[in-house]
């Protein structure tokens, strides 16, 4: 069950980083702040060298089963191998659905945590943290939720379906249309390079690249300091005018530096870009990446069988818990449903719809395997011997997560210690991340420096104000309106000045 395809994040999430850079000067009393531009070229550098990052989350629903181990932790050992993981357990998701009971969430959460450190989800080797823990999460998916319209939300696949399916819940609410875009925060304030996730979390990660990509362009475009005037003189303004859905009655006069940036907004930047020629839209456009568009990496989640033929599921009653003693693994063991057709114990059997056999390929060695996809077919071989052989495998293989166990429920403060630790160290990128965030949605940078300096120009630092919520990744339908009001405080040089 290893991952089966890799799509990798926007092919050019990383060079952008580059084009974050600008060129207009920075005046020297700014050096003691960290300025957006310096922050995405730090960025740059430590983005070459890092190993590429992987965020994973699981809400706090209790003790896991070994379908938890299957489904999603057996990938997470391999994934921190080899990426530098961020797992963090989901309690503000759990409120998403469950926010009439909270009372076993922290209890919850350290079920989960254990279970984790049990099974070998290293501390060392990933961030192993609680999402309540950093904040900055729930900053971001404040500043996201301004920008997302919502549609798009609304049609996410699961929405309307979940809503149905859990009928005892009123999921009518602000945060449960809001989950997916907190789980968009989750990922992107790491900056993220993939996400694992299964078939049905697809969607999931696809609309946090439109996110991402819109708030991008909400924040990240701007003219360069003067680079509206400068097109006007190059004699490049029809140039660009033409490669808009801007008459020259439209664009022509007044407020129609920010005019260009919302027609942009309507044909996206890259269409834009491609249509000017990369040369020119550096010369007048400064373009910043504040946020990275995750990929996914679409990982096989086999859907493991209970005790009862069914799909194990606490619910269901026929889950095999990690936690189980051993005593209780051979209780359920030989209890298992069977080949129903196999009544007797003289009537032969076909493993291949046994529950027992398809644990057998799990848990135990080669030989018996072998050894009981041919006996049973001749009934040479009776299901409780069958099963207790399972379940010797079984244990066998749960040992040492047992063990494990048992060394941090011999001191649960450890566990506590390790979530501490981690969320302390995934909150130290987080903040670096929001510290970037805040300053491309408010230019404090530039008000700070604007206040040391106030003969310096700036680029035209408020691209869309008054713009209303269009869908940017749409073509457009009809040419953008007119800015309302100007914006006030703000220098657009080229502006009857
Ligand atoms: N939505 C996931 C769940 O319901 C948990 C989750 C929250 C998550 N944020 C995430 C998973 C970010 C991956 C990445 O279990
Ligand atoms: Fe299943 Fe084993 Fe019985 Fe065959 S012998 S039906 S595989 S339990």
């Amino acid at each position: 069950m290893a991952e089966t395809l890799s799509v990798p994040p926007e092919e050019n999430s990383e060079q952008s980083f580059a084009s974050g850079v600008s060129d207009d000067a920075i005046p020297a009393g700014a050096s003691a702040m960290d300025s957006a531009e310096n922050v995405s070229a730090k960025l740059k550098d430590v983005s070459s060298e890092r190993r590429k990052r992987v965020v994973s989350g699981m809400r706090p629903t209790g003790p896991l089963h070994i379908g938890h181990f299957f489904g999603a932790l057996s990938n997470w050992l391999k994934l921190q191998e080899e990426y530098d993981c961020y797992f963090f357990v989901a309690d503000w998701h759990a409120l998403t659905t469950h926010y009439a009971d909270t009372s076993l969430v922290a209890q919850n959460t350290m079920e989960v945590a254990t279970d984790w450190l049990s099974v070998g989800v290293d501390p060392e080797k990933a961030k192993v943290f609680i999402q309540s823990s950093v904040p900055e999460h729930a900053e971001l998916h404040l500043l996201l939720s301004m920008i997302t319209p919502l549609g798009w939300l609304e049609r996410v696949p699961t929405y309307k379906e979940q809503i149905e399916n859990l009928r005892d819940k009123d999921l009518g609410t602000y945060g449960f249309l809001g989950y997916p875009l907190l789980q968009t925060a989750d990922i992107v304030i790491y900056d993220a390079d993939f996400v694992p996730v299964g078939e049905d979390q697809v969607p999931h990660v696809e609309l946090s690249r439109e996110v991402v990509r819109r708030f991008n362009f909400m924040f990240g475009l701007r003219w360069k300091s003067r680079g509206f005037e400068w097109a006007i003189n190059d004699g490049d303004a029809l140039r660009i005018l033409t490669a808009l859905p801007l008459t020259e009655a439209s664009g022509g006069q007044g407020e129609s530096s920010i005019k260009y940036l919302q027609a942009i907004g309507q044909v996206g930047i890259e269409n834009f870009r491609q249509k000017l020629g990369e040369e020119r839209f550096n010369r007048y456009f400064d373009e910043k990446l504040i946020l990275v568009a995750p990929g996914h990496l679409l990982t096989e989640t086999p859907r493991l069988t209970g005790t009862d033929g069914r799909r194990m599921a606490k619910s269901y009653g026929n889950a095999i818990w990690l936690k189980d003693s051993v005593e209780e693994i051979r209780a359920k063991a030989k209890n298992m449903m069977t080949d129903p057709a196999r009544v007797r114990r003289t009537d032969p059997g076909n493993p291949d719809v046994c529950p027992v056999f398809s644990y057998h390929k799990l848990f135990s060695d080669a030989g018996t395997i072998d050894l009981v996809n041919r006996d049973c077919r001749t009934a040479a071989i009776g299901c409780v011997d069958c099963k207790r052989m399972m379940a010797d495998g079984l244990i066998r293989w749960i040992a040492p997560v047992q063990a494990r166990r048992r060394q941090y429920e011999a001191n649960p403060a450890r566990v506590w210690e390790i979530l501490d630790a981690g969320s302390k160290t995934a909150r130290e990128t987080a903040q670096q991340t929001m510290a970037r965030v805040r300053n491309a949605v408010f230019h404090w940078d530039d008000a700070r420096r604007k206040a040391s300096d106030p003969a310096t120009e700036f680029a035209s630092t408020q691209p869309l104000a008054g713009a209303e919520l269009t869908d940017v990744t749409a073509p457009a339908a009809k040419p953008p309106e007119t800015t309302k009001s100007k914006p006030k405080g703000t220098s657009l040089p080229a502006e009857g000045k």
